[in-house]
């Protein structure tokens, strides 16, 4: 038993932590004053992605098996509520660093290559556990991107993408969605016929349009085929696999499917904690291509386009990044298939019955 008595400063390890800054430029005999806030900028961010990792490796767990109990899902969009406000400050935290100026940096900026924010592991590990593949990452240089951290990091980062991403937890969770089609009722028939009057009615609109040229109307009428396309590839395996070889689809036309019922009944008690997760998953995606092009900027006010510390083409790689570095595009996508209210075929009695909360007194 130890009689020394818990305090602020003990508990919270201060002693490590505030003696965790040291300064490269200190130590070569020169300090340079902002690599201060270039040290703990850095920390801080380390610190909150490692609370993101806490939240998501606890909803992960509760996404793993066959079921997913009812009552998790409500904690579930709690931790990400926490998640997205976390990447919003995360975001905004860039503009403290934009207070260093790019010549005041380069007091410093030499001594700490080849280190370079790409050898971070647990930015690597949030962006596996959501379900980043490793084919879809730009590539800098010939290697991968764990050969850039050092081998027990790269250890931890290659097994994360062996394991159940949130991506695919979730596949599999909207691909067990009820209700997609009832005996009596194919909710699909009826919602194909609004979408089809949706995209004709565009199509109209476009070809009456007298603000268009020639070539934006042709442009437009053929950005609406390949609308049309996706839209019929959603009710036709074949082509759903032929859209999602060319790269176009990532998640399962089950799963879609799941998906834009969830969106499209989302005022149905049962289904609207789904469709909140739903959004948070959009927000995550957004919050993290913001983060991205927040950085890019950073990195181009700091260092122009010079090439990074890490050795890669700097502001050119990191835009490549921000374009395409994103995993629930195709929840975002979604939109392009969302009818009106208005237009939304009525359910059947007894299928809305099994979406609502239903409490009958007496019994
Ligand atoms: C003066 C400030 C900064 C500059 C000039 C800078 C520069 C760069 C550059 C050029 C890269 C590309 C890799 C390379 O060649 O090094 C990079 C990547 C990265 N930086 Fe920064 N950075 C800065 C601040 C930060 C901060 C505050 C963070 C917060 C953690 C950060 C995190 C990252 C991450 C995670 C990557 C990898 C991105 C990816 O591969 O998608 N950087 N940075």
């Amino acid at each position: 038993m130890t009689d020394k008595k818990l305090s602020y400063g003990s508990y919270l390890q201060l002693d490590r932590l505030l003696d965790s800054q040291t300064l490269k430029s200190t130590e070569s005999g020169n300090s340079v004053h902002d690599e201060m806030l270039f040290i703990i900028i850095h920390q801080a961010y380390e610190l909150w992605f490692k609370q993101i990792l806490h939240e998501l490796d606890s909803v992960l767990f509760m996404f793993k098996g066959n079921y997913v109990q009812e009552e998790n899902l409500g904690t579930v969009v709690n931790r990400f509520d926490r998640i997205i406000e976390i990447q919003k400050l995360l975001v905004t935290q860039i503009g403290i660093l934009e207070t260093m100026t790019p010549m005041d940096f380069l007091e410093f900026r030499d001594l700490l290559t080849p280190s370079s924010g790409f050898q971070s592991a647990q930015f690597r590990l949030i962006e596996n556990k959501l379900g980043m593949h490793a084919e879809d990452r730009i590539q800098y240089g010939k290697q991968r991107y764990e050969k850039f951290l050092d081998e027990a990091d790269s250890k931890t980062v290659l097994r994360s993408e062996e394991d159940d991403s949130l991506f695919n937890l979730l596949e599999k969770w909207l691909e067990r969605t009820p209700f997609l089609q009832m005996d009596e009722f194919n909710f699909w028939i009826s919602y194909q016929r609004a979408v089809e009057q949706m995209i004709q009615g565009d199509i109209v609109r476009i070809k009456k349009n007298t603000q268009f040229d020639d070539e934006t109307q042709k442009n437009s009428l053929k950005q609406y085929e390949g609308i049309k396309r996706t839209y019929n590839a959603l009710f036709d395996k074949n082509k759903y696999v032929q859209l999602q070889k060319e790269g176009h689809r990532r998640l399962s036309q089950k799963a879609t499917l799941g998906a834009l019922f969830i969106q499209l009944y989302r005022d149905e008690p049962i289904l609207q904690l789904p469709h909140r997760l739903l959004t948070q998953l959009i927000n995550v995606d957004q919050l993290f291509t913001s983060w991205r092009n927040r950085h890019r900027l950073l990195v181009f006010r700091m260092i122009g386009v010079k090439i990074g510390t890490g050795g890669s083409t700097g502001h050119a790689y990191l835009k490549k990044t921000a374009e395409k570095h994103s995993v629930f595009r195709d929840f975002a996508n979604l939109s392009t298939y969302i009818i009106p209210r208005s237009s939304l075929p009525e359910l059947p009695q007894e299928l809305k019955k099994e979406l609502g909360f239903y409490f009958t007194h007496g019994k």
